[in-house]
């Protein structure tokens, strides 16, 4: 049994399954809107990466570009802008944003029917409420597919996330304490101020590590046979590597992402089908939906 998840190889398949999907629906096909403020290299590559994806789907992607020195409210005027053309199918805010701009704000404005982020407060309550028909957040999403995809058992298992972020953290525990497959999970949620944060992880079952810190979960916090999941992204001289001690903690999981080649690509991944879906939901009476 191969214990390495291939979030590359898992992605490409739904990137050809969206894709295929796209040509059977014909039409004018999904648009994405992207908005990027400021110069941070990370996002602009993320973007790059995310309408590089786009375009090899079939989903037309715009990109308004803004100085960090944009005011909020002529990035507040845009997103209107966006939420009242009809050809845009998706708005997506590239965070983080400059300090000055509200970030709650800006979510708030999003059109929630083209929130593909998921992001916006009323998908954010949807998902937690487990009501469908919203949008799911990319990256909690990802990692659930990337679970099932895997044959991962998930329900009944404790699940421990470290990290509370809004993009990863809160909606991946609504996501698998929900009562569907891939949900059922007892899920912990861990941060900075955590303690005992060892233990608590040497009891997890599946480990997401969503923290932000460079080799964070170390072979000590892993109990054996269990799921490991990166999150992290950090770019160091050795080259990119996650939240996870790879090397101590590989031998000890049952299955383990890589970094990169893990949960990155289900990220776009996800995006493409959640811009689909709004598609759908905008040009077909019957989408059949399952988020
Ligand atoms: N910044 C880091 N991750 C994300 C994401 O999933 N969506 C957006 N819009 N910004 C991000």
């Amino acid at each position: 049994m191969n214990k390495l998840i291939d979030g590359k190889a898992i992605a490409a398949t739904i990137h050809e399954e969206v894709r295929q999907e796209i040509k059977r629906i014909g039409g004018r096909g999904p648009s994405l809107a992207f908005l990027l403020v400021g110069d941070n290299p990370a996002s602009e590559s993320y973007v790059r990466a995310k309408k590089r994806a786009c375009a090899l789907t079939g989903i037309t992607s715009i990109l308004r570009t803004f100085p960090s020195s944009l005011k909020e409210m002529d990035l507040l005027a845009e997103i209107e802008r966006l939420a009242c053309d009809p050809s845009v199918d998706g708005v997506l805010v590239q965070l983080p944003l400059p300090p000055y701009i509200d970030e709650t704000r800006i979510m708030c404005a999003l059109d929630p029917e083209k929130d593909v982020d998921g992001f916006h407060p009323l998908n954010m309550g949807k998902l937690m409420r487990g009501i469908e028909g919203g949008f799911i957040p990319c990256t909690p999403l990802g990692i659930r597919e990337l679970l099932l995809r895997s044959n991962i058992e998930i329900s009944g298992k404790h699940a421990l996330i470290i990290g509370r972020s809004n993009i990863v953290g809160k909606p991946l525990a609504a996501l698998l304490m929900q009562k569907r497959e891939g949900g059922n999970a007892t899920v912990t949620v861990a941060h900075s101020h955590s303690q005992n944060l060892s233990s608590i992880a040497r009891s997890a079952d599946l480990l997401i590590a969503a923290v932000g810190k460079k080799g964070f979960v170390t072979a000590e916090m892993v109990k054996k046979g269990a799921v490991v999941i990166d999150v992290g992204i950090h770019h160091s001289s050795e080259g990119i590597c996650g939240d996870v001690d790879f090397a101590g903690v590989a031998p000890l999981a049952s299955h383990i992402t890589p970094v990169p080649g893990g949960v990155g690509p289900m990220t776009i991944a996800m995006l493409l089908k959640n811009t689909l879906l709004s598609y759908k939901r905008r040009v077909m009476i019957h989408p059949d939906e399952k988020t």
